[in-house]
Order: structure tokens, then sequence, then C-alpha cells
């Protein structure tokens, strides 16, 4: 007699159970995108968004029984805007992902939301070494400054560079450029003349320039972030500085696929080392670049657009992977430790550091086909942040 409603409770309970699972299971899955869609760093966003659509395009807009909505928010690479439109996204929206961050600034900005939240963060375009550390909800999938700038400092001094100076944006990124690149000179025995940062805000390059005419090293070595090479290199031909015997080395930032075709011959010949390139020639990354250009007015993939992409594998799987429950701890244990073949090459995201391990490319300015491309000659295997080496 007792045990005929208790059966029925257990039956209504597990019943309830059941469709509030179904429910989780069919509400979306929310990924908060905050980028710089306007501004000084307006092709950073132009190119993640791409990058994003293209790879929902690919891989379907269900994951594990979740749509997938994607909520565009422009930050315009501001601090101050980007965290009010992280906890908008949280709060009002419920977001179950951030992700984005064009700028190191803004990746810093919403990185305490990302842990009071326990919101998963993945960092697709910022590149400051430290970032990682700002939350343990943090995962990156661009790459770091340390990581791309030692690779010139062991490859410059072996191809008769022996003094440089150093130009670099004046904040996160560019710090870590300078010191990562200069440290790893002078231990091969470099000299570094001077070290001069110019201002992220409308920079001027001339005075600059100028300076380092005067000191006539060897070679500049430059990291400005994407959408400022172009000027750097136009400044730095109209100035003949090139004539002047001085050699231009620099991250790719500086040879950035998004412009460099704009650029025009005096770029020929320019070495950078860098983790992706349009001109990566593997079977996977010929076709990211063709859908990504069919798919956007023949635009050109940047590391950006990669480091969205893959942005995208990782949050992908990580939702496949907790059966589509999309709780915010349970994702971001899946995305540590993913290992897979991106278009750039196998890349790791160590579940230590949270941070992207990848190949590292020297890479030259040629003509091919008519076009200006990084084209890759050598490589530094699976490099981790040596921003991280204790
Ligand atoms: C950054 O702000 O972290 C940043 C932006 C653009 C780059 C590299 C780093 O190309």
């Amino acid at each position: 007699m007792q045990r005929r409603p208790f059966l029925q409770i257990a039956a209504l309970s597990a019943l309830a159970a059941t469709l509030s699972m179904a429910n989780a299971q069919t509400t979306p899955f929310k990924i908060g995108l905050i980028l710089p869609m306007t501004g000084q760093q307006a092709s950073t966003g132009r190119q993640i968004e791409a990058a994003v659509k293209l790879y929902i395009a690919q891989n379907g807009d269900t994951v594990a029984g979740r749509k997938i909505e994607v909520i565009v928010k422009d930050d315009v690479a501001t601090p101050d805007v980007t965290k009010r439109l992280a906890q908008e996204l949280v709060v009002n929206d419920k977001v179950n992902v951030l992700a984005g961050f064009g700028v190191t600034p803004a990746a810093l900005a919403a990185a305490p939301i990302a842990t009071q939240s326990k919101t998963p963060l993945v960092v697709m375009a910022a590149a400051t070494s430290s970032i990682t550390e700002a939350s343990p909800y943090i995962v990156r999938t661009s790459f770091t400054l340390p990581q791309v700038s030692v690779a010139m400092g062991d490859w410059a001094p072996k191809n008769g560079v022996k003094s440089v100076v150093t130009l670099v944006a004046d904040y996160g990124p560019g710090n870590d450029a300078e010191k990562f690149f200069s440290e790893r000179f002078q231990l091969n025995g470099g000299k570094v003349v001077d070290k001069l940062r110019v201002p992220l805000r409308n920079p001027d390059f001339a005075p600059f320039l100028q300076k380092v005419r005067d000191l006539k090293p060897d070679a500049l070595f430059v990291f400005v972030p994407s959408g400022a090479g172009a000027a750097v290199m136009k400044q730095f031909l109209e100035r003949g500085m090139d004539k002047a015997g001085i050699r231009l080395i620099a991250t790719g930032d500086v040879t950035d696929d998004d412009q460099l075709n704009d650029m025009g011959d005096g770029a020929l010949g320019v070495v950078t080392s860098h983790h992706y390139s349009a001109a990566h020639p593997s079977a996977m990354n010929k076709k990211f670049v063709e859908a990504f250009q069919k798919a956007n007015k023949n635009m050109r993939p940047n590391f950006m657009a990669m480091g969205g992409y893959d942005g995208m594998r990782v949050i992908y799987e990580a939702l496949k992977a907790t059966g589509g429950k999309g709780d915010g701890t349970a994702l971001l244990e899946k995305m540590k430790g993913q290992i897979f073949e991106s278009p750039r090459g196998q890349v790791l995201i160590d579940a230590q550091t949270r941070d992207i391990v990848q190949d590292v490319y020297l890479r030259k300015v040629e003509k091919k086909d008519g076009q200006l491309y990084n084209v890759e000659f050598d490589v530094i295997k699976a490099v981790k942040d040596p921003g991280k080496a204790k």
C-alpha cells in the first residue's frame, strides 16, 4: 500500500529530471564573441568573425544536441568596454563561453569575470605571455610573443646580423617581444644598440626610424600589432632604410597576411618568425585558405583568423566531450590537453598552462603567382611559451 505513491513520485521525479535535461540540451549553447569590429584593430575582428563563421559552416551549427549561438560584440579594443560587455554577456545573455579578445588589455579586463562566473574564456588573438595567468578559466588558441620572438633571436645572429635596434609597440606584447628577442639575441653574441618603444595609439614611426638610421645597426627588429605593419613597412622604405644597409626583421605581425599583398615589392626578402602563414604548405591549410577566401570575397586569412578557427574547434570538441552539458568547469577541463592538426600545423592546449604549444616558422616574403606571401623556410617544432618557464 505504501509503495505505490512512492513509486509514482519516483517515476514523476525521474520524468521531471529527464525533461529538464532535455530542456538543457535544447537550449542554445551561447558563445559571447568580443572583438574589435571598429577602430584601429578592426581587421582583427573582421578576420576572427569570418573564421568563426567558416568553422560553423563547415562543422554544423548543432553540437551534442545543442544549437550554437554566437553573439558578437564590438569592444573597439577598449578594456572598459570589454569588461562591461563580458559582464552583460555572462549575466544577461547567460553565455556558456567568452571568446575573441583582440588585444591584451581587453583580455586582461575580462579575466576576473571569467574567474567569478566560472566561464571559460578563449583568447583567440591577444598574445602577451602573462594573459593565461590572469584567470584559471583562460585558454589560448593564438600565440605568445615570447614564443615567436626567441626564434628570431636565434636566426638573426647566424645570418649576418650582429647588431640590432628593437622597435616595439609600447604595451604587453611589445614588451614581451623586446625582452625575449633581445635576451636570446645577446645570448647568441649579438649586440642590442638601442630599444625603442612607440605608443600603441596612432603611432608616428618617423622620428623612431630617423633615430635607427643614425644608429645604423645591421638590422631593425620590429613588433607592432596586426593592422599596423603596413605603416611601418611604408615608412621604412620611404626613409630608404634598406638602401642604407639596415635590414628589417620582425615577428610575423608586421608582414600580416591581411595587409602583406598591398605592401608592394619593397617587402620582398623581409624575414619574420611566426606561427601561421597563409602559404603554409599543408593539404589542410590549402583547403582552409580556399574555403576562407571563397566565403569572404577573396580576403586572405591571417594569423588572427587562425586563432579564431582553432578556438572554435577547442570549444566544439569540449562541448562534445561533456555530452552537451555546457557546465563551465567541465568544459574547461575538456579544453585542456586537446591535441589536433590545425591548418597551421600540429597544436596542443597545454593542460597545465592552458596555453598553446605549436610550431614556429621562419619565413621570407616572396612572390608566388604574382602575390606576396610569407614563405616558410625553417621550423622549430612544438614550442612552449618561454614566458612561462620558471
Ligand atoms: C595583443 O594586444 O596582445 C596583440 C595584438 C595584435 C597582435 C599581437 C598581440 O598582432
